[in-house]
């Protein structure tokens, strides 16, 4: 069995590392990379590639930033061109992000089967770019492999058959699992000067909170909040940085003794602040699982959320878009009692083998998944 895996963005590359380490189990699998370059500078792309272990792409298609559909287009050109001289028997997809989409569609047009891992997610927000790759991601897969219980929920109401759904488990924490005792050996918090719970770390770069002056100045207010009550380390996403400085709300952040504004860490780095961090203010995806996984409270800038579990079972709290709600809730965590939580069902370092298990079986039973690799 032929096998392409797809990453374009950085939270990709945690998703996929743990599913090709997997596949070395298999002597009849054979795997091939295909990087597409959606994000490509050395700290959004290769230290990750470096830190976890993941091995050199075999197709990089360069295809860097534009707008969403210049993006999704030269993606989609350029992985069909790679696939006439590189048959597969299988697409694997992560995520959301654009290039999830792109080369699902791409490949589902060349009646290639398509595996998406991390199905079924919603918010139920179509403003977001993410919403929109999920939704039909998941609409062209044969395989639909979930994280928790409620995306095959959501994906029964979307009209998907039950057959094609299982549910396997978090493959991003699978890889937190794996790294976060070499994190611990970081010596990241020295070098900032921080103290072991006594700061914050606040990720923020969703288009709907940077994009316009308006939006950025109330997420910059926002941060103001975290920072009046503890230091904050920022490493600030590139969109983000651009953003801030085009609307001059940078220095005013710099001008903050307790913001530490960064670069992008690497996973290392970043994971072993979180994991000793008091809290973490976000509007990630994946940080508000990661978070759930390490027991971090975490406050998450949004009004919605694709990922319940990290509310009902985890550490996570929405708390809007709105500086006021952001002190209280923060006045609150501070000051009450750590709340009851759970890490969630088969979040425990074996999604990858999981979807191996499936994606075996699926292939005996079923004639597409067997049939010799296509052009
Ligand atoms: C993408 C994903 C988002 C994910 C995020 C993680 C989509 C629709 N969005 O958003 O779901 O949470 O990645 O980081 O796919 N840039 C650089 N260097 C890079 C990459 C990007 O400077 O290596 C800058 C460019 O100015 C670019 C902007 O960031 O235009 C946005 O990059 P893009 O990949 O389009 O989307 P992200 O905001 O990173």
């Amino acid at each position: 069995m032929h096998v392409t895996c797809i990453v374009g963005a950085r939270p990709n590359f945690m998703k996929v590392a743990p599913i090709l380490r997997a596949a070395e189990a298999w002597p009849d699998v054979r795997t091939r990379l295909v990087h597409t370059g959606q994000h490509y500078d050395e700290r959004m792309s290769d230290l990750f590639f470096d830190q976890l272990g993941l091995p050199h792409p075999d197709i990089h298609l360069g295809v860097g930033s534009g707008s969403h559909a210049a993006q999704t287009a030269r993606v989609m050109l350029q992985f069909d061109e790679t696939l006439d001289h590189n048959p597969t028997d299988l697409v694997i997809v992560v995520g959301d992000v654009n290039s999830t989409l792109a080369c699902a569609l791409v490949a589902v047009k060349r009646n290639i089967p398509v595996a998406h891992v991390e199905a079924g997610l919603r918010s139920g927000d179509r403003r977001m770019p993410e919403e929109i790759n999920r939704v039909l991601t998941d609409q062209i897969s044969d395989l639909l492999f979930t994280t928790e219980r409620s995306a095959a929920d959501n994906l029964r109401a979307e009209g998907i058959a039950a057959e094609k759904i299982h549910f396997v488990g978090n493959v991003m924490i699978d890889t937190l699992y794996r790294h976060r005792e070499r994190a611990r050996q970081s010596d990241v918090l020295s070098r900032l000067g921080l103290t072991e719970r006594r700061y914050a770390v606040s990720t923020l770069h969703r288009p709907s909170n940077v994009d316009t002056e308006a939006d950025a100045l109330n997420t910059v207010r926002a941060l103001e909040e975290v920072a009046r009550r503890l230091p904050v380390v920022v490493p600030l996403h590139p969109r983000t940085r651009l953003k801030l400085e085009e609307f001059r709300l940078l220095d005013r952040l710099l001008g903050w003794p307790a913001m530490r504004i960064l670069e992008p860490l690497g996973y290392f780095e970043f994971l072993a602040l979180v994991d000793r961090s008091a809290l973490v203010f976000t509007d990630s995806g994946g940080i508000q699982e990661e978070t759930t996984a390490l027991g971090v409270p975490c406050l998450t800038f949004r009004d919605s959320t694709e990922r319940p579990i990290t509310i009902t079972h985890g550490t996570n709290r929405l708390v809007g878009l709105d500086p006021i709600r952001v002190a209280a809730a923060l006045a609150d965590l501070l000051t009450g009692h750590a709340r009851q939580v759970s890490v969630p069902e088969l979040w425990d370092g074996h999604a990858a083998e999981r979807i191996w298990t499936v994606l075996r079986q699926t292939r005996s039973a079923r004639s597409d998944l067997a049939a010799p690799a296509q052009g």
